[in-house]
């Protein structure tokens, strides 16, 4: 199994330097241009190793068989489909951001649609492979990992054109899920970067859009694992901006405040769960309680779990004790 593992991550970086190349050629002006766009020159583009898939259909597999590799290992790689008429290139006519585990090797492709009349998604992933296991790759993690150690402080992202942003505004400590939500094995992840330190990650600091999707992955994370919850922040943008949209419209000290202006999580959960209720009624403030408590019931740090009581108290205009004996109902 070994050296199959090490023929997928050749043929990833085999394609990688492919696709880094392709920026150049005249196809691939659509893509500069959606980079330009974005706020990023040609220097932030090699800094990331951002490229381009031709969209042709046998380009890439032509180019890598023609390197030794055989189709099964290209279609192993996630790089290559079988079809019926033989082997396709999975990335067509997409900007490509390559994904490379915590030591740097390239071990799969984020690809984002440039042609509005493309039907395919908006952003396409290599597939699981041997090498490529989403659910645990942080994109940006390589370049981060350094930074994360030395601050104890890691940000995450949506997405690749967010990572860049942060990271060209000074925010080095930016990292992104990869077409997934973040979940416990990300964790994981980030706790063996840290592995010197047994007392915790530090900050982790969230910046997902502040649209439900991106409050829905917060939440889970929050609920699937609460030691990590009591030093978890977010950072919602002004304007539902991310942070690559925020760098280009309002600058690189836009993206540095915000992450300094980082929220605790219990406090945004805690908030998003009395957004839903009309605290004008009776009615209202007893069931935003009956959704509120649990939240602090879970808060399993005795230092900060009377402060959140005190505070949902006050967000509701209820008397402490009746939000502690819900609270303590909750638990
Ligand atoms: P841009 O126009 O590229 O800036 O997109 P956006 O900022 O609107 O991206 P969005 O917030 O929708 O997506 C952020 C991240 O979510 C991307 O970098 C992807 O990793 C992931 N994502 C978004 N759309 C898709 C999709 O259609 N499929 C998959 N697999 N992932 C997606
Ligand atoms: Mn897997
Ligand atoms: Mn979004
Ligand atoms: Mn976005
Ligand atoms: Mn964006």
């Amino acid at each position: 199994d070994y050296s199959s593992r090490a023929r997928l991550l050749a043929a990833n970086d085999a394609a990688r330097e492919f696709f880094i190349e392709q920026l150049m050629t005249p196809e691939a002006e659509i893509g500069r241009r959606f980079l330009g766009e974005r706020g990023f020159d040609a220097s932030a583009a090699q800094r990331f190793g951002v490229g381009f898939a031709p969209k042709g259909w046998d380009i890439l597999g032509k180019h890598l068989r023609g390197k030794g590799f055989t189709a099964d290992e290209l279609t192993a790689a996630g790089l290559t489909s079988a079809g019926e008429k033989g082997s396709y290139d999975r990335f067509r006519g997409r900007l490509i951001w390559p994904i490379r585990d915590q030591t740097g090797q390239t071990v799969g492709f984020g690809a984002r649609r440039l042609l509005d009349d493309d039907k395919g998604p908006k952003y396409l992933n290599t597939p699981e492979t041997l090498v490529y296991h989403k659910s645990q790759v942080l994109y940006g993690l390589d370049l981060a990992k350094r930074d994360i150690a030395r601050s104890h402080q890691v940000v995450i992202v949506e997405g690749y054109t967010d990572v860049m942003a942060c990271h060209l505004a000074g925010v080095t400590t930016a990292v992104a899920t990869c077409g997934t939500s973040f979940g416990v094995d990300h964790i994981k992840v980030m706790r063996r970067v840290l592995s010197d330190d047994t007392a915790g990650l530090g900050e982790v600091i969230f910046t997902f859009d502040p649209d439900a999707a991106g409050q829905k992955a917060v939440l889970r994370a929050f609920s699937e694992e609460h030691r990590f919850a009591a030093q978890t922040y977010v950072a919602v943008a002004p304007d539902g901006l991310d942070p690559c949209d925020l760098r280009l419209g309002r600058g690189d000290d836009a993206v540095r405040r915000l992450v300094t202006g980082k929220k605790p999580m219990f406090e945004f959960v805690i908030k998003q769960r009395l957004s839903t209720f009309d605290l004008n009624t009776v009615e209202g403030r007893v069931a935003a309680l009956r959704a509120a408590a649990p939240v602090v019931a879970d808060i399993r740090d005795p230092s900060i779990r009377p402060g959140y009581a005190r505070e949902l108290a006050r967000l509701l205009g209820m008397d402490l004790g009746e939000v502690g004996r819900a609270v303590d109902a909750a638990g």
